[in-house]
């Protein structure tokens, strides 16, 4: 798979809101496509390799316990520039600094409960989709899958 897309989750903090729809709608009018989506429930297993990259990091296991507290959405979306545009929409990891008109702005409730995640590289975008989905469950633009 080639071209611009990111990897984002809705978090279980937006999830138990009722914000999965108000969150993909603003997906929707910022004008990214769904190329794939799932709604799961992450074990700690799964959190603790998907965050990784912070595992030296104090927070830690505060986030994979968050993570693994109830259902997440997990979506690939394709755009122009789609890492850059996505975390433009979502704002500032710190929701108190996001922008008006963000989507952590609107949902986020503290840094660790901030509603979304997007993927902060193309690297990272491509190693995130693929550890939710393989291609099988990818649609095309045409609805074609395999993607
Ligand atoms: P995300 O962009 O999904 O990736 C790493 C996550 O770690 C981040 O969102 C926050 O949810 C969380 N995080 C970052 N900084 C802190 C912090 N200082 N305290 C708690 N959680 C944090």
């Amino acid at each position: 798979m080639s071209g611009s897309y990111t990897f984002t989750m809705i978090k279980p903090d937006a999830v138990q809101a009722g914000n999965i729809g108000g969150i993909l709608n603003m997906i929707n009018e910022g004008g990214f496509r769904i190329v794939a989506m799932k709604l799961t429930k992450l074990t700690k297993r799964q959190a603790e390799v998907f965050y990784e990259i912070h595992q030296e990091r104090p927070f830690y296991g505060e986030l994979v316990e968050y993570m693994t507290s109830g259902p997440i959405v997990a979506a690939i979306l394709e755009k122009d520039n789609a890492v850059e545009a996505y975390r433009e929409l979502i704002g500032a990891t710190d929701p108190t600094k996001a922008a008006e008109g963000t989507i952590r702005k609107k949902f986020a409730t503290s840094i660790a409960a901030n509603a979304v995640h997007g993927s902060d590289s193309d690297d990272n975008a491509k190693i995130e989709s693929d550890f939710f989905f393989p291609r099988l469950e990818r649609f095309t633009a045409e609805g074609e899958s395999c993607y």
